[in-house]
């Protein structure tokens, strides 16, 4: 009999049909071998219950793992793994089109178009700002904030990057703030008032990492008070409820959590779940990609 697995998601069609070769794709997310999970779907106790006491792997369609408790899946024996790298790009590219999105007001001027807004052409009309010759201060000094950095300094940008538990007050300094830290207990709200009130006027955040890492109310209340100038958030604290205080500000780009959404990356990530799922319930073999 073939390993009975739930798949959380609508997956690319090489990966559906990869996971219908060799596994039993069951509609409920009970009675498994091995579940395919997306960082909206909570795998908690309870859900590792429910999935019954035949379940041996979690694969994550995802790198970050927050929604994932590591600690219950440990005391049943269930492997847990996740997949990076082969998202690193494509997260750190969105990353960028969001700063340039913000910093040259690419979403602004569309929407203005949009609403039909009568325009001129004019040396003061619109006017943004470059990122050659400015600092990006990077939290996350892992596998995306260091390719962010190669991209940003490409185009020019001083980079300065703070690390797990490294003090943040250089980054906060920095003419645009960029999030690459995984969503941990530490991190949760680590972007509150008090540290946003120490970026500057001039400066932006960025954030493709975990819309907790910031603490979304303070935010909303420094870009109305533009005691910062601007965000772009590809994630936020209640996905996918977005702030409605950040739906009406102008200097805000959003995006629906697309960091890694490309085709070849969401199909590079779900191999990555097939090879981990076909290791662990055909070959009897750890995963590479084993985080628990
Ligand atoms: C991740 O991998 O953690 C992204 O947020 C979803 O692709």
């Amino acid at each position: 009999m073939r390993p009975r697995v739930h798949v959380a998601a609508r997956v690319p069609a090489p990966v559906q049909a990869a996971l219908e070769r060799d596994f039993a794709l069951e509609p409920e997310p009970v009675d498994l071998d091995g579940l395919v999970a997306i960082p909206s779907v909570r795998v908690d106790a309870a859900a590792l219950d429910r999935a019954g006491p035949r379940l041996r792997i979690v694969a994550s369609y995802a790198v970050g793992l927050d929604n994932v408790d590591l600690d219950a899946a440990r005391e049943r024996g269930i492997v847990v793994t996740n997949t990076p790298d082969v998202l690193t790009r494509a997260t750190a590219e969105h990353t960028l089109a969001l700063l340039l999105a913000l910093r040259r007001r690419v979403a602004e001027g569309d929407r203005l178009l949009r609403r039909r807004r009568p325009w001129r052409l004019e040396p003061t009309f619109m006017l943004g700002r470059g990122l050659a010759g400015s600092t990006l201060g990077i939290v996350g000094a892992g596998r995306i904030g260091r390719e962010v950095a190669r991209l940003a300094e490409a185009l020019g940008m001083r980079i300065v990057a703070a690390g797990r538990g490294d003090p943040l007050d250089a980054v906060l300094d920095a003419d645009a703030v960029t999030l690459h830290c995984p969503l941990t207990v530490e991190t949760r709200h680590l972007l509150d008032a008090g540290a946003l009130a120490r970026m500057g006027p001039d400066a932006v955040l960025v954030n493709t990492s975990r819309g907790a890492v910031v603490h979304e109310e303070a935010l909303v209340d420094a870009l109305r008070a533009r005691t910062i100038a601007g965000a772009a958030l590809d994630v936020f604290e209640d996905e996918p409820r977005v702030h409605p205080g950040l739906l009406e500000l102008e200097n805000v780009v959003l995006t629906p959590h697309l960091g890694s959404a490309t085709q070849e990356t969401r199909e590079a990530m779900g191999m990555l779940c097939v090879e981990a799922l076909r290791a662990v319930l055909l070959e009897d073999r750890p995963p590479p990609n084993a985080v628990a």
